[in-house]
């Protein structure tokens, strides 16, 4: 059976660790040729080389995504492998933890910039792309973080708040051109990033349950879990949704309390 993105270029930022290789690994299997954006060269390559391995299309590019001359070329680089951009997958974030008041203006620049500019140079370049083809799609990654405030990550809050704003605002903007763009909001999982949020707390395993038993499904998510809600976005299976946001955090967001004891 055909895959759901058979002939499709997909363009994955933050690619090689954690929901970004969840989506690119996904997104091969559906039949797309996958770009895989970031930093970390051999992880990333190694992601791309076992993508091919198992019959799929990928290759890795390096590209620290606050550099507007990197991502432009890794655009190029991307059409002039496989020809075209038909999905933009704006997943590459950062979480910094500490107060405000200890914030530098080049910590805030930092985040905003990794978080929240980088996707709107990936459009910038990619949309002379995006607007030759019938339907095309961009999928931001925000956070339950661009609905509520958490402690201690202030400007990362900020920067998840702005995303769901600018998804919206592609969403609206370019719906004449056919670009769809949707904001998909994942609550806990389990990545890198996540360990590196409990890795600040005293005792990360306790901190970890504890948040748990805040979650009504009783689970965390892992990254293909999220690639699944962000493939929803990228096919024509989302047809006719736009300027929207999709959160995925097993109940987390849904109920002002949760006493999981009450529920075993
Ligand atoms: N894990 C969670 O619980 C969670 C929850 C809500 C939202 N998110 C969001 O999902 C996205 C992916 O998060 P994750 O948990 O997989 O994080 P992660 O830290 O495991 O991976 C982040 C990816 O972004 C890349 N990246 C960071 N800075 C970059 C830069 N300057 N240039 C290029 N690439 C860069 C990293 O190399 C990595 O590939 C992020 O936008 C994050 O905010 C994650």
């Amino acid at each position: 059976m055909a895959g759901k993105l058979e002939g499709k270029v997909a363009w994955v930022s933050g690619a090689n660790k954690g929901i970004g290789e969840g989506i690119s690994r996904l997104y091969a299997k559906e039949g797309a040729k996958v770009a895989m954006i970031g930093r970390t060269v051999p992880e990333g390559e190694k992601i791309a080389q076992e993508i091919e391995e198992l019959g799929g299309q990928a290759f890795f590019y390096k590209c620290d995504v606050r550099s507007e001359r990197e991502i432009k070329a890794s655009i190029e680089e991307t059409v002039r492998r496989y020809g075209t951009i038909d999905i933009l997958i704006n997943n590459a974030g950062i979480v910094d933890i500490k107060p405000l008041h200890e914030y530098t203006i080049e910590d805030w620049d930092y985040v905003m910039d990794v978080n929240v500019r980088s996707m709107f140079l990936s459009f910038k370049y990619a949309f002379p792309y995006l607007s030759t083809h019938e339907h095309s799609y961009v999928v931001n990654l925000g956070s339950i973080s661009s609905f509520v405030g958490q402690d201690t990550t202030p400007v990362y809050t900020t920067s998840k708040g702005a995303v769901l704003n600018l998804s919206k605002s592609i969403g609206l903007d370019y719906a004449r051109y056919g670009i769809r763009c949707n904001c998909v909001c994942p609550g806990i999982t389990e990545t890198p990033m996540l360990m590196k949020h409990l890795n600040a707390e005293n005792d990360p395993d306790a901190h970890y349950k504890k948040r748990l038993t805040r979650v009504p499904i009783n689970k965390q998510l892992y990254p293909e879990d999220v690639a699944k809600t962000c493939l929803f976005f990228s096919c024509e299976d989302s047809s006719g949704v736009t300027a929207t946001s999709l959160i995925i955090d097993g109940g987390y967001l849904g109920c002002a309390e949760w006493d999981a004891s009450k529920h075993e």
